[in-house]
Formats: C-alpha cells, sequence, structure tokens
C-alpha cells in the first residue's frame, strides 16, 4: 500500500527510470522543479498541452494538483506511444482525476472546467510547425497561434498561469544552421525566441512575462542559467505569463 506522498513521488520516479524516461530520479527531480519553478501545484488544476508521456502532468498531480489533463494527440513532434505509456503509469500508480486525451488543444472540449495551469513542455511549436517556420514575419502564420492562444485563454480562469518552455532558435548554433550538440535533435528551423512568443501572448490577453532559461547543462549551479551562457549551449527557455482579468464595463 502507498502510505503518503514520498511513497507516493519514490513509486513514480522508479517507475520513470524504469521506463527510461529519465536517466535517473535526480535528474526527474530537478526538470520538475524547473518546469514548475514557485507554482504551488496544492488544489490547482491543470491542462496539459502535448504531454508527451504525461511526466510532469503525473508530477503535479501527486504534489497536490486536484485534476489533471494531459492532452496527447500523438501528431507532429510526437514518440508513438507516449499516450500508452502516460496511461500505463496513471493505472500503475492508481491515481485518479488525471486523464490523457487524444485531441489537440484547437479540437479539446473542456465541458466548462477552468484550468488554474496550463502548461506547454516542448509542444508550443508543433502546434502548427508551417505557422510557427514563418511566425515573426507572416501574418497568417501570426493568426493562427493567436487563435490557438485564444482557445488555451478559453480554458483559463482569470490570474491562471501559462507555462511554456521550448528551444530558442536564436542560439549560436542555430544562427549558423548547424546541429548543436548539446541538443542534437533540434531543428532550429521550427522554432522561435520568447520575445515572438511572448508578443503574441500579449495581443491575445496575457500579462507580463517572466522569462527564465532552465538549461539541463547548469544542473550543478542552479535551477535556471544566464540568457548568454543558455545561448552557446541549448537556448532552453521557460515563458510563465499570467491571464489578465478582463475588466467589466
Ligand atoms: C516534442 S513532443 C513533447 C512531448 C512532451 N511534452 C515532452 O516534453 O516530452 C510534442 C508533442 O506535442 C503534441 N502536439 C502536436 N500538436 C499538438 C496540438 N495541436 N495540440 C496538442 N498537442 C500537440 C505532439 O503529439 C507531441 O507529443
Amino acid at each position: 500500500m502507498i502510505e503518503n506522498n514520498n511513497d507516493l513521488i519514490n513509486k513514480f520516479t522508479a517507475l520513470a527510470v524504469d521506463n527510461m524516461l529519465y536517466k535517473s530520479k535526480n535528474k526527474l527531480l530537478f526538470r520538475a522543479k524547473q518546469v514548475f519553478g514557485d507554482i504551488d501545484l496544492k488544489d490547482k488544476s491543470m491542462l496539459e498541452l502535448g504531454c508527451g508521456d504525461g511526466v510532469y502532468s503525473i508530477w503535479a498531480k501527486i504534489n497536490g494538483a486536484k485534476r489533471v489533463i494531459g492532452l496527447e494527440p500523438e501528431v507532429d513532434g510526437s514518440t508513438s506511444g507516449s499516450a500508452k505509456i502516460f496511461t500505463e503509469l496513471i493505472n500503475n500508480l492508481n491515481l485518479d482525476n488525471i486523464d490523457c486525451l487524444p485531441q489537440t488543444i484547437e479540437n479539446f472540449n473542456p465541458n466548462g472546467i477552468k484550468f488554474d495551469i496550463v502548461l506547454s513542455n516542448m509542444s508550443i511549436n508543433h502546434f502548427d510547425e508551417n505557422a510557427c517556420i514563418k511566425l515573426n514575419s507572416n501574418l497568417d502564420a501570426q493568426r493562427k497561434y493567436l487563435g490557438i492562444f485564444n482557445k488555451v485563454k478559453s480554458t483559463m480562469k482569470p490570474r491562471g498561469k501559462f507555462i511554456i518552455l521550448d528551444n530558442s532558435n536564436k542560439n549560436f548554433f542555430g544562427i549558423f544552421k548547424k546541429r548543436s550538440p548539446f541538443c542534437p535533435n533540434i531543428n532550429w528551423r521550427k522554432h522561435q525566441p520568447p520575445k515572438v512568443w511572448i508578443k503574441l501572448l500579449k495581443q491575445a490577453g496575457f500579462g507580463e512575462a517572466k522569462i527564465s532559461w532552465p538549461s539541463r547543462y547548469c544542473c550543478l549551479l542552479s535551477l535556471y542559467c544566464h540568457n548568454i551562457i543558455s545561448y552557446f549551449i541549448d537556448s532552453f527557455f521557460r515563458i510563465e505569463v499570467t491571464l489578465l482579468e478582463v475588466e467589466n464595463g
């Protein structure tokens, strides 16, 4: 029998390592801290967009979230079978109020649920890859992502948090169109820097953005690193924005 939250966290991290989702328990703990920062998960509801194997959705649930939905449609950018792993983890840990749905954000119907937190870890650029490539200069591409951000907004509570993590293409290797040894699978064309996302987020009605650089290569130093150091490695960024309250009248 699982007795307390620490037992559950230990069981989950062991399962994640067994399933080769993380090399070690410490790496998972470190990454989860980078992803959620100082956000208090207790009694919160969370929607994760393109959740893959659902590690962060499960992390939120076992750290106090009351309701979690992970959307994993297994489309662009996906690893086949990730939704199955997520569902198996939920079952193995005997968790309730957490679901993996095979839906895109565009097709998702929240049935009236409003979320405190929406998370997109390494999925934002895949929602519409063709639009993402042209996002800096093409109005149609910007309209597509504005539509997606408005959809995200419609699922959120006022003052809710939207957290986005991805690699920026403003990177030492990216500008020379070279593969980075630190993140060899990144195709720089399909990524954008934080300022491009933040401009659209503001247009959609989100407030001031907090940006940090949670490189996995700085793990011995601190959770986040300096943006210049990040520029020479993986340019992995974290944006946190708050949904502004709409004033009546
Ligand atoms: C690179 S994977 C990241 C998976 C996971 N978040 C992680 O960190 O391992 C990107 C994910 O975004 C999902 N995705 C692509 N388009 C989507 C959309 N329109 N709505 C929701 N998810 C989407 C894909 O199915 C894929 O699993």
